[in-house]
């Protein structure tokens, strides 16, 4: 058994899915259910026996002290977080409060639990924390690529507040010994993303007519990887990696959003072409510049390569195109999360907002 935080969202319920799949040993979703988490997305797994799912907070140290003597987890994979830096932008609090404090008391409870161990299951005990490549600051088109040695630099209250929850975890493990692991990750994509992030909002906002804001002058870089590949690694970490080291993942596929948002748009023209024949990329329109917007981010992923094997599946044009036939093939999903009704999805299933 291991306990999951945040497993309510894109890539904890991603992780989940993969997990089940490819493992034997049960998990615990542990997730606050912000607006951000959906248990729709975890449907097809309710009713597998090795699956459950808790409602709660990891800033709440009682409750995540109980889960954890009542379950006994072998793992606990850190996803909960607020992960949207616009949002961070314009309300920062919510990330102080789940990306640092919350992960501070997550850790307190971590440590006693694993305080209280003893034998087999203490030395096979890990935690591992998910983290962002937005840590590393921004990078100038000529500069290497993040490495796990990289200087931490911030820029946004979102990267700032990340930042701070691995020096924590770190810290836990230099002064505790705790057998923590951190992962700082590219920007991922595939199923189930909020429609808040560029990939999904661009393919939504197409189907839909809508403009398809780019901002500034679209020229930013990030580095795209699959979800799948991503939690993937996660798995493989957690397992094979070395304790209290960092890993970072990312896809090698730098690319800019100008360039993102038209590669959506070819394959929407070819998928589900426009009923008036209209080209998607004439809806691209240029927005106001995010307030401290990073220009490049490209991660060095050697060391989990070389160490562990790991290398991603998808190339950036695979996991694009499957990407945006899940959106096409799913439109229930997208209808109950446009109109907010995923959000009475415990209601409507268990009339109340309880674990089961
Ligand atoms: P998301 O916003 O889709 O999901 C976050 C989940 O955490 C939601 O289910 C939410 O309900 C839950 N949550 C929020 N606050 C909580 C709290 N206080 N207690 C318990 N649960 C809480 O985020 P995501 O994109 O899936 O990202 C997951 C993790 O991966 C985050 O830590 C993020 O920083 C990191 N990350 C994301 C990306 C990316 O491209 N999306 C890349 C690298 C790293
Ligand atoms: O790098 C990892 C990070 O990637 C994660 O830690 C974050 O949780 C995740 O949200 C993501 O952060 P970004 O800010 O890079 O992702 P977002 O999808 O918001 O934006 C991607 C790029 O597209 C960025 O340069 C801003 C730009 N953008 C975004 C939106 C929402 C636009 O041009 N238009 C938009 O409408």
């Amino acid at each position: 058994m291991i306990l999951v935080t945040g497993g309510a969202g894109f890539i904890g319920s991603n992780f989940i899915h993969g997990w089940l799949a490819d493992r034997t040993a049960g998990v615990i979703n542990f997730d606050k259910l912000t607006y951000a988490g959906n248990r729709g997305n975890l449907r097809s797994v309710e009713a597998d026996p090795r699956y459950a799912f808790v409602q709660g907070d990891i800033g709440d140290f009682e409750l995540t002290s109980r889960v954890l003597a009542a379950h006994k987890p072998s793992a606990v994979v850190n996803f909960a977080a607020e992960s949207h830096v616009d949002r961070s932008i314009h309300g920062p609090e919510d990330f102080i409060q789940t990306n640092m404090v919350g992960t501070f008391r997550l850790l307190e409870a971590v440590r006693a639990y694993w305080g209280s161990l003893a034998g087999e299951e203490r030395s096979r005990f890990r935690f591992l924390h998910v983290s962002t490549d937005e840590v590393y600051g921004s990078l100038g088109p000529q500069e290497a690529e993040f490495h796990e040695k990289s200087p931490y630099a911030p820029n946004s209250p979102y990267a700032a507040s990340k930042a701070g929850s691995d020096h924590l975890v770190r810290a836990y493990h230099r002064t505790y010994g705790l057998p923590a692991l951190t992962t700082n990750c590219s920007n991922n994509y595939g199923p189930y993303q909020f429609p808040e992030k560029l990939i999904p909002l661009v393919i939504l906002n197409a189907l839909a007519g809508k403009p398809l804001p780019i901002y500034g002058d679209g020229l930013n870089i990030r580095d795209w990887l699959y979800v799948g590949d991503h939690c993937a690694a996660v798995r493989q970490i957690l397992e094979r990696g070395r304790i209290g080291e960092t890993y970072n993942i990312g896809g090698n596929s730098e690319r800019t959003n100008i360039d993102v948002a038209r590669a959506i748009c070819r394959i929407l023209d070819e998928l589900r072409p426009h009923p008036r024949g209209q080209a998607y990329q004439s809806l691209i329109t240029h927005v106001s510049d995010r307030p401290g917007h990073d220009r490049r981010y490209a991660i060095d992923a050697s060391k989990v390569e070389t160490e562990l094997g790991w290398k991603p599946v998808e190339t950036f044009e695979s996991g694009l195109r499957k990407t945006v036939q899940w959106y096409l093939q799913n439109p229930e999903w997208i209808a109950s999360v446009s109109s907010g009704d995923y959000r009475n999805w415990l209601d409507k299933n268990y009339g109340q907002r309880e674990s089961r």
